[in-house]
């Protein structure tokens, strides 16, 4: 394997996404380690996280500084420090400024919990619900200066559901990021994933696929077989005998059934993962 790509990973807060990535990372053959971890808050409970890892933690406290480019500065120097490739913002809750954003320009990457370019900043779920929509997920994407702009590399799509709060929410959202942020950063450490005129292109079609997350699904189901997820299906189906799997088309199979009934199945087939994740009837 050529080398992994050493990754900083910058936090303010929790750092869900930043243990989703330190758990990828885990695997032997994932194409990136994180070297080190930064937060702007010393009381980032992700600091915690990356010290079980073993992983070197760093705070630069943006209250120590005069102004946002001494703080992006110091940020700067220690992310050189440690060598780093590419950075992952992980719930950083900080705006860098367009001369950070330039030096590191493709290299870093950044996830934000809602279908970009919709609901950039603060309370994406609040706003999500009172605009109503149906829909609304997580997106990956290189960092642009703007807040939360800039190169799309994966989407996840998440139904919002009747009774949803702004909390219920962002929890199956969080799933959604925990399963993508790992997917995008292997596909850019991975030389996979490039941009070209600001969107991303991919070296295979089936690695843009979108993730749909399924109001019951939980992450267990993501690295299933195929005729596993599929009989699960069937049992949803009240038992009905799966009669032939074929792939229909690029993200789609179609499950036949002996009662003669058909199912599409939209399949997210990236090669780190494949699993059903959603689908429609057909009679
Ligand atoms: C995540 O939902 C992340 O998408 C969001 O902050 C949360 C951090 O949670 N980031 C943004 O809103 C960026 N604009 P975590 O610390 O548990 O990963």
């Amino acid at each position: 394997m050529s080398a992994r790509k050493r990754v900083g990973v910058l936090i303010s807060g929790r750092g869900s996404n930043l243990q989703a990535l330190i758990d990828a990372c885990a695997k032997a053959d994932f194409p990136a380690e994180i070297v080190t971890v930064i937060s702007n808050r010393p009381d980032a409970y992700g600091l915690e996280r990356a010290r079980s890892a073993g992983i070197p933690a760093a705070v630069v406290d943006h209250k120590s500084y005069r102004s946002r480019e001494d703080f992006d500065a110091a940020l700067h120097a220690l992310l050189e420090e440690a060598d780093v490739e590419l950075i992952c913002n992980a719930g950083f809750m900080r705006l860098l400024t367009e001369g950070f954003t330039q030096a590191w320009r493709d290299c870093q990457l950044n996830i934000h919990p809602s279908l970009l370019p919709a609901f950039r900043g603060l309370h994406p779920h609040e706003r999500a619900l009172e605009a109503g929509v149906r829909i609304t997920g997580a997106t990956v994407h290189f960092v642009r200066h703007e807040m939360d702009a800039g190169p799309i590399i994966l989407q996840a799509a998440v139904p919002v559901l009747a009774g949803d709060t702004a909390e219920t929410l962002a929890a199956r959202v969080l799933e959604a990021e925990h399963l993508i942020y790992p997917r995008a950063l292997a596909l850019v450490a991975s030389g996979r994933v490039w941009v070209d005129g600001e969107i991303v292109r991919f070296a295979s079609d089936k690695l843009a696929l979108p993730v749909f997350l399924s109001a019951e699904q939980d992450n267990a189901s993501a690295s299933k077989d195929l005729s596993e997820e599929a009989s699960k299906i069937s049992d949803l189906l009240r038992g009905k005998a799966i009669k032939h799997v074929s792939r229909h088309r690029v993200g789609e199979i179609v499950i036949e059934f002996d009662d003669g009934t058909r199912l599409f199945v939209n399949v997210d087939s990236s090669d780190l993962d494949f699993s059903i994740t959603g689908g429609e009837i057909d009679n």
